[in-house]
């Protein structure tokens, strides 16, 4: 009887097990990642009681718990915990005995990848300052911009950098901005020297920390140049040091030695990457610039076992010639996000199929994010039961042509059906913050959809295409107004405006697709400033798309416009452009048709849009 029992219970089991394995295949790593999130979610709450709330508070737990800890590698110099911890007292006390910047200030930080950027920003932190990364290939005249609106009274400049804010002098000082150079001499009068200054300080902290609510903002990051004109978003507190997690999530420990070669002005080094170093205690090997000649030297050099890439990274390595080194490094880890499932299989394969590849997905703007925790090629992340359980999130039907989520009748948005592309959108949650853009309420507004489901709900717009399909994969598809497609491949706007606007008569280049009848994706479409006292020459841009881009990258369409609409946001100005597509009638500006087989762009009449609508003129 027993045996009989325990038997058929067991086949039970087994069926039970097999079902599961069948319709829910991802059931057991879907839950042990839900309650791998649960537990860290415990412990940060725990820690929190414990009075270890912010980044700069896990900062210096760790300082003091582990204060010998190599913390930062770079170049020939190592700093401790500790180190870092005193450096970063020293810059603050500077600053303090020359009376500022002090709490509640808005610093601008522009400096490239080294220690010092580090302990500049700690230092800050410890006064109680916002800081404001700015990206260091900015043009001297997006620098301007950029102090205006995120409202920073202070800027403080690496000393390699200071070329870069010489052309805008005359401006800064009329805004009234306090200068400092992180150097122990100042290049000219208008700057105040930092390093002379902090040898002399006291290595303790010669204060209370202020207080902060975690809720409140943290710091400003510029988004990347995806848009004409870069926006300071806001970054929360509860967000950095939710972005600490980051390493830890991905199976990396105190023990591993992580190499971040991106950039500290963007959120993921700062905050997923040195962030992430922090929140475990392990050793950070930072590096200046990213080289594709260098990476795996250093890695085997200094016994790299995480790296840190954006898809843009992988692609380059496996561009490179080969090295030695590629295949006689220890690394076992790469996470990150925009690696294409192909360029992944290559670098693989190419550099030891050891390295286990943690994908993600996250804004700067807001909290929705995904990990891919699976051993699936090619998605982002996971949709299921317990995935919407800890991070709630929708996928919305769109319209193809405005981007813009399709309502009801009754005013209401419908979700998207597994298997189409949908626009990703959250919930705004504690969890799921969204501070806004600094100085732009009209930018923030456009973010959030409103009365998606029913009345007063408000969702954060990510802008970009995901993919449910069928076993609860999620898929980037597209980021809308970011890239589009014709003849089959993807066209990145932003590569082809950073390309047009070398040309010395053009101002400002401002990319998208426009749909021609009869004719798959979107025929790229230039609105174009010219430069004051400078003419179009269209022969000229032909020669240059030739040199520079893939020809189904090319601009068909050109629009010259003589301002790019300060008053309408990028987006709004792009959607309002799709919209208006090539007709002449419909457009006011003057329109321009790329007549390949004259090298030239000639003007746009209404014949002439007549017979490339009625396919007449192919395109
Ligand atoms: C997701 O992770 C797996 C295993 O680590 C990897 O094979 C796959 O390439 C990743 N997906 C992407 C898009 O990178
Ligand atoms: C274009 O981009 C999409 C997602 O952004 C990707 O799935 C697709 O493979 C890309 N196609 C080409 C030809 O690069
Ligand atoms: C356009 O540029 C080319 C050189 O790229 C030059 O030879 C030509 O004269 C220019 N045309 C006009 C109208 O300026």
């Amino acid at each position: 009887m027993i045996p009989l029992l325990f038997s058929s219970v067991l086949a039970g089991l087994l069926a039970l097990l097999l079902y599961q394995r069948t319709v829910y295949p991802f059931f057991w790593v879907d839950l042990i990642y839900y309650l791998k999130l649960r537990r860290y979610g415990k412990s940060l709450q725990a820690r929190m009681k414990s009075g270890i709330i912010t980044y700069l508070d896990c900062f210096l737990h760790q300082a003091r718990k582990n204060p010998n800890k190599p913390f930062i590698i770079f170049e020939s110099q190592t700093l401790s915990y500790r180190d870092v911890d005193r450096r970063s007292n020293r810059i603050a006390n500077a600053f303090r005995a020359h009376g500022s910047p002090g709490q509640g200030d808005i610093v601008a930080m522009l400096m490239c990848n080294e220690p010092d950027f580090i302990c500049v920003w700690l230092g800050l932190c410890k006064l109680g300052c916002e800081v404001a990364f700015l990206n260091n290939n900015i043009k001297a005249k997006s620098l301007l911009h950029c102090f205006r609106s995120c409202g920073a009274k202070t800027l403080v400049v690496g000393a390699d950098l200071v070329c870069l804010v010489e052309e805008v002098l005359p401006d800064l000082k009329k805004d009234n901005m306090a200068l400092w150079v992180v150097d122990h001499t100042a290049p000219s009068e208008e700057f105040t020297s930092l390093l002379d200054k902090v040898e002399s300080m006291s290595g303790e902290s010669s204060s209370d920390l202020p207080k902060v609510n975690i809720m409140s903002n943290f710091l400003f990051i510029f988004t990347s140049g995806t848009t004409g004109l870069s926006k300071a978003a806001r970054v929360g507190h509860l967000k950095a040091v939710l972005s600490m997690a980051f390493f830890e999530m991905c199976g990396a420990t105190s023990e591993d030695i992580i190499y971040i070669t991106l950039p500290l002005y963007h959120m993921s080094a700062s905050l997923l990457g040195i962030g992430g170093c922090i929140q475990l205690g392990a050793t950070c090997v930072l590096k200046k610039k990213f080289s594709a000649s260098q990476f795996w030297k250093d890695c085997v050099k200094h016994d790299v076992t995480v790296v840190q890439y954006i898809g843009e990274l992988c692609r380059y390595l496996c561009n490179h010639p080969a090295v030695p080194e590629e295949r006689a490094h220890r690394v076992r880890l790469a996470a990150g996000s925009g690696l294409r499932s192909d360029v992944w299989r290559q670098f693989v394969q190419r550099f030891g199929s050891r390295i286990k590849i943690r994908e993600g997905y996250g804004l700067t703007e807001a909290g929705i994010g995904f990990l891919n925790y699976t051993e699936e090629v090619g998605p982002i992340g996971r949709a299921g039961y317990f995935n919407k359980l800890s991070m709630p999130f929708e996928l919305l039907r769109h319209d193809p042509v405005s981007y813009e989520a399709v309502r009801t009748p009754a005013g209401r948005c419908i979700r998207a059906q597994n298997g189409e592309a949908g626009i990703l959108v959250a919930p705004l949650s504690a969890m799921n913050q969204f501070l806004g853009y600094a100085g732009n309420q009209v930018q923030s507004e456009k973010k959030l959809l409103r009365g998606v489901f029913k009345d007063g709900d408000v969702f954060f717009n990510t802008g970009d295409l995901l993919l449910h399909d069928d076993q609860d994969f999620l898929y980037f598809r597209d980021r809308i107004g970011d890239t589009f497609r014709w003849k089959g491949e993807n066209v990145s706007t932003t590569e082809v405006s950073e390309a047009v606007g070398l040309l010395d008569f053009i101002q400002e280049a401002n990319i998208y697709g426009v749909t021609i009848p009869g004719n798959e994706g979107r025929a790229g479409m230039a609105a174009i400033v010219l430069q004051q006292d400078h003419k179009l020459n269209g022969s000229e841009l032909y020669d240059h798309l030739v040199k520079t881009l893939p020809a189904y990258a090319w601009p068909r369409f050109l629009r010259i416009q003589t301002s790019l609409d300060v008053t309408e946001t990028f987006k709004q100005q792009k959607v309002k452009l799709v919209t208006e597509g090539f007709d002449p009638d419909v457009s006011h500006d003057l329109l321009y048709f790329l007549d390949v087989s004259q090298k030239e762009y000639t003007l746009l009449t209404v014949s002439l849009y007549q017979d490339i609508v009625n396919g007449k003129i192919k395109v």
